[in-house]
Order: structure tokens, then sequence, then C-alpha cells
């Protein structure tokens, strides 16, 4: 249904990239919940060619994460072909290299979405990377850097590039860097990008929460899949929905406070597993927000929930709010 290279997936959506989020414990949730692929967050090409550096950040997938994609982050076509290959090498299904990411900090070093202004780096990069590994590669995109009839053209130069240098898949947010993430995805031009290069896997992202959008866009829009992204923090829900509605079920219900609590503690238990300590819950308390989300007393769930400062609260809170036995 979905076509990365070789690899093929059952359902047209799948766990993006966020970093910050999809470590192990969200990667083997979105996976449990019905994801058929998962990605890591962004790395640096630099950090993901430092064996030391990938083994403390746990980065490596295990054998119950497959298929896992890694993305990588860079300007430099050697350096970022290096790192596709380490990251060929120790166990990801496919590569997908970052030229969208608008984070001031990464737009100052000429990376991530400041190279679509570099139709011909990019190039660059795609083709060594794509000559150095056998594994899917993919690119994400943002529709350009501004929105002036430059930036839109050299977006438009790097697709069809992409398309004639064999790409794997162009995984396009339909904002510009500019934007960031204000105003509302731009699901027109990702239905262009589909009808002027429909031999190309083309997947969409941008504002996908809810399963009735997600499958009015991807219907409307003809493309041939979708990211969940912000969507999954703490509702993994959420593909267990999707893939009820793309296998013709109609059996999917929502789950109790009772089932969520139950998830929010394993959750917690996997990020314990890497982070001890005050650094597992600081780092757990993102996704606690996330999951109170549509508790029916979210305000006071989320209050309770960033509160806690050791394991005995995590459960204490837990099971006052979401009724855990
Ligand atoms: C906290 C956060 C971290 C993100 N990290 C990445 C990343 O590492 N790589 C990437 O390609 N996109 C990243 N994104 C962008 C998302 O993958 C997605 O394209 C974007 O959030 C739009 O989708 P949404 O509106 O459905 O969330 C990130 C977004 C957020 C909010």
């Amino acid at each position: 249904m979905l076509k990365f290279g070789n690899l093929e997936l059952d359902v047209p959506f799948f766990q993006a990239p966020l970093s910050g989020y999809t470590d192990r414990a969200m990667r083997v949730l979105a996976k449990e919940f019905g994801s058929p692929l998962s990605f890591t967050g962004v790395l640096l090409d630099k950090i993901a060619l430092h064996a030391g550096a990938v083994r403390k950040l746990g980065l490596a997938p295990l054998d119950d994460e497959h298929p896992v994609g890694a993305q990588i982050l860079g300007a430099d076509p050697i350096k970022m072909t290096s790192a596709a290959a380490h990251f060929e090498k120790i166990g990801f299904d496919m590569i997908d290299l970052n030229f969208a990411c608008p984070a001031p900090k990464v737009l100052r070093r000429g990376r991530g979405g400041a190279m679509l202004n570099d139709p011909d780096t990019i190039r660059e990069i795609f083709r060594r990377v794509r000559d150095c590994v056998k594994y899917p590669v993919t690119m994400k995109l943002r529709i350009g850097h501004g929105n002036g009839s430059e930036n839109r053209e050299k977006f438009w130069q790097i697709c069809e590039n992409a398309v004639e240098d064999g790409c794997d898949g162009l995984v396009i947010h339909g904002r510009t860097v500019l934007e960031r993430y204000r105003g509302e995805s731009n699901w027109q031009i990702l239905a262009e990008v589909k009808r002027k290069f429909p031999q190309m896997t083309i997947v969409g992202s941008g504002d996908m929460f809810e399963a009735a959008t997600i499958v009015k866009r991807l219907n409307e829009s003809g493309i041939d899949g979708v990211l969940i992204a912000r969507g999954a923090i703490g509702n993994p829900w959420l593909f267990t929905e999707l893939r009820a509605i793309f296998e013709g079920k109609d059996d999917y219900q929502p789950p109790t406070l009772a089932e969520q609590g139950k998830v929010i503690l394993r959750h917690y238990e996997m990020i314990a597993e890497r982070l001890y300590g005050i650094k597992g819950i600081r780092y757990f308390r993102k996704f606690a927000v996330g999951y109170c989300k549509r508790h029916p007393e979210r305000k006071k769930a989320q209050m309770a929930i960033i509160s806690v400062r050791n394991r005995d609260q995590v459960y204490a809170v837990v099971r006052e709010w979401f009724g855990v036995e």
C-alpha cells in the first residue's frame, strides 16, 4: 500500500520522526498500537558517525522495533553519506535525509530547511548516499524556504531531481521553513506534487491529529501516505483507530481511562529503563501531558502529573486520575 523501495507497509500512515520524543519507548508503543514503521528523531551527521554517541543514546534498533528508519541532518555530502552508511550497518531499515528542520540553530549552520535554497547540494548528497547504501533513501522536505516564487521554483527543482535520481520517497511537510508551525499545512501543494510525479511515493505531513481529517486528506490529495507526528504524542490509539479504518473494521473502541493509565505506566517504565531518577521523570512529563489531553478533567490531570518527582508519585497520580488498579 505504501512503498519505499523494497520496504512495503500495509497501511498508508506511520510514526513521524520527532526529535526529543521518538525514542525506543515511543517507537515500541507506536508499533504495538498499529504503526507499520517508526523513526528516530533527527540526528546530526557527525553525531551519527560517532559510534560511542550512538551507543550512549541507545539509537541502534532492537529486534522488536523493526521496521525502523533513521533520519540525518547535515550539509556536507561526504559526512551525510558516511552517516547513512553507518546507520545501515547498525540495523536501520531505511534512511531519511532531513532538509526540512526549521530550528534557528540548524538554519544558522545552513542545515535542515536552509538546504531548500540549495537544490544542487541536496542533489549531490542524495546521489552519494544513494550510491553508497542499499536500503531505501527518502527525503524530508518543506514546501520551500519561504513563499516567494524563487523558493517555490527551487522546491520543484528538488522534487524533479529526486524523481530523476531514483529517490524512494518524498516526505513533505506542507508549510514553508519560515512558517515553522504557523497557519495550516498546504495540502493543495502536496496534491500537486503527486499529480506531477505520480511514480514517486509521496507522504504528506501537517496537522494530522484526528482520524477523520487524516482519511479526508489522504482521499482528497491522492498522495500515498501521511506522517503521524504531534498527533501521536500521548495518543498511540490514533494508530489503532486508523488501522481499523484502513482494514475496513468497525470495531474500534476508544480506550477507557484505566486502559490509558496502564499504557502511561508502561511508557514511564520503558523510559525509566534508560533514564534513571529525576532525569527519567522530567523526560516523562512531556508525554504525560500529552496523555492527559483527552482526559475529561484535562487541566487538573495535567497539573497533577507534571508535579510528580519520583516513581511512587507517578503511580499515585496515574492511579488517582486514571483509575488504574
Ligand atoms: C517536537 C517536534 C519534533 C520534531 N522533530 C522532527 C524530526 O526530528 N525530524 C523531522 O523530520 N521532523 C520533525 N518534526 C516535524 C514532524 O515530523 C511533522 O512533520 C510536523 O510536526 C507536522 O506534522 P503535525 O502537524 O501532524 O505534527 C518535529 C515536530 C515536533 C513538533
